[in-house]
């Protein structure tokens, strides 16, 4: 099969918005609706044609991923990936990764970070789940928060129009707080937010929170749907967003969602897994964690590049080897001390040797060394470091991503 694979031009939208829709198998774009995100940075589009006919398309966005300590690093995001079912299991897949890895290597981003439809496509393209996402479900009577409520801030509800301007502010704080957030880009909400997520919800609400000083630092943005069952109000809230500044705003969103009349369970389908709800109520056992998921995929590109971006929880010193899908190994000697952090390339024995999947699961302390030791994933040659690692890569809070793209 011959292939060209380039980015699209302005003119190929359409095809683009169909190819992606026959690709997913998804509805097509409601007529009217914003193509904001569609037509954001068309030049980082990578579409394979066949014959002048497009038969796969992905694309990379300009992201920044906030790192361990606050940094941002920034990564191509990788988006919009499927291949035509005519097309499948042909390599038009492994040709697109190609293309757009190449291209961020010209950027001079260290690395390629992706949410999968499928857990099994991404890692022999070198990525590795840097961040896992925690669904959970709880019946509302049966949630009591075990301390009284001392959050001197205010919950309003706001409108639509009032919400498009106060969400992406308070986002854009709120992701500095967490490692393995993204920038939501001014041409991300319009389409994949108001149109894509909370368009599709019959009934959804916006509620900001504001600290005692009146400074907007959270919102829960969450949908109610159900039935009143036999004259019972039988109705889930599922939280569609929810965006804080501080561990104790993020509790008091959770008090206001659990205090909302008239619904039987609440529910939430991207938490990170630290999530406090469960050490802020009576009963534990009765926050039911419904799935602990993959979410953000990281590949290293540039392993030096990735590693010297974050800062490191304690003082010490590890030389870590990773290899490559192309079969190029890199060697990194990562050293914290009073001085500060300096990761270099070295020549000297490594203590780990992994490969990129493996550096991309720890990158941002998502998971630890010592687990994946000893699940194989990872050649240990000096034992004694392991526990050093996994206690210099511990990322506090919890890395997790709390978007989409
Ligand atoms: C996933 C998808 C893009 C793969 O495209 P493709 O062109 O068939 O992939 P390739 O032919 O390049 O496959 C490369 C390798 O990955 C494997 N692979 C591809 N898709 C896979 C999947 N869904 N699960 C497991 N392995 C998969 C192939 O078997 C092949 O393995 P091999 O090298 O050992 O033979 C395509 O199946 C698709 O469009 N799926 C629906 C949309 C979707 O899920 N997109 C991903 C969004 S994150």
């Amino acid at each position: 099969m011959s292939l060209e694979i380039r980015a699209v031009e302005p003119d190929e939208v359409d095809d683009l918005l169909l190819a992606d829709q026959r690709g997913f198998g998804g509805e097509p774009l409601r007529p009217g609706a914003s193509r904001s995100w569609t037509t954001g940075e068309l030049e980082r589009t990578r579409v394979a044609f066949e014959a002048g006919r497009m038969v796969g398309v992905s694309r990379t966005y300009s992201f920044e991923l906030t790192m361990p300590g606050g940094a941002f690093l920034p990564a191509a995001a990788v988006s919009w990936v499927s291949v035509l079912p005519t097309h499948r299991r042909r390599g038009v897949l492994t040709r697109l990764m190609a293309a757009m890895h190449d291209d961020a290597r010209a950027r001079d981003e260290p690395a390629a970070i992706l949410t999968a439809s499928e857990g099994a496509i991404y890692t022999r393209f070198g990525y590795g789940v840097a961040t896992w996402r925690l669904g959970l479900t709880a019946e509302r009577a049966r949630i009591a928060f075990a301390r009284p409520d001392d959050d001197e801030g205010t919950t309003r509800l706001v409108s639509r129009e009032d919400a498009e301007i106060a969400c992406p502010e308070i986002y854009d704080r709120a992701r500095r707080t967490r490692a393995g957030m993204v920038t939501r880009p001014d041409f991300w909400w319009p389409q994949v937010f108001w149109e894509y997520i909370v368009g599709r919800a019959k009934a959804s609400f916006v509620a900001i929170h504001a600290d005692a000083q009146g400074r907007d630092d959270g919102y829960v943005v969450y949908e109610i749907g159900g039935d009143w069952s036999g004259g019972l109000p039988d109705r889930r809230l599922s939280i569609i967003d929810m965006q804080a500044e501080s561990p104790a705003t993020w509790i008091s969103l959770w008090r206001y969602a659990f205090g909302i009349d008239l619904i039987g369970t609440v529910a939430a389908s991207n938490l990170p897994i630290d999530d406090p709800l469960r050490h802020v109520v009576v009963d534990s056992r009765r926050v039911r964690v419904d799935y602990v998921n993959d979410h953000l995929w990281l590949a290293p590109l540039d392993p030096l590049g990735v590693l010297s971006a974050r800062s490191y929880a304690v003082s010490g010193r590890v030389v870590v080897e990773v290899h490559a899908p192309d079969g190029t190994r890199s060697l990194v000697a990562v050293e914290v001390g009073d001085d500060g952090t300096s990761c270099v390339a070295t020549t000297e024995p490594p203590d780990l040797v992994c490969d990129s999947r493996v550096l991309g699961m720890c990158a941002l302390g998502g998971n630890r060394w010592s687990e994946l030791a000893d699940a194989g994933r990872l050649d240990v040659r000096r034992p004694e470091v392991l526990t050093l690692a996994d206690a210099m890569f511990l990322a506090t809070p919890a890395p997790a991503l709390l978007s989409h793209f």
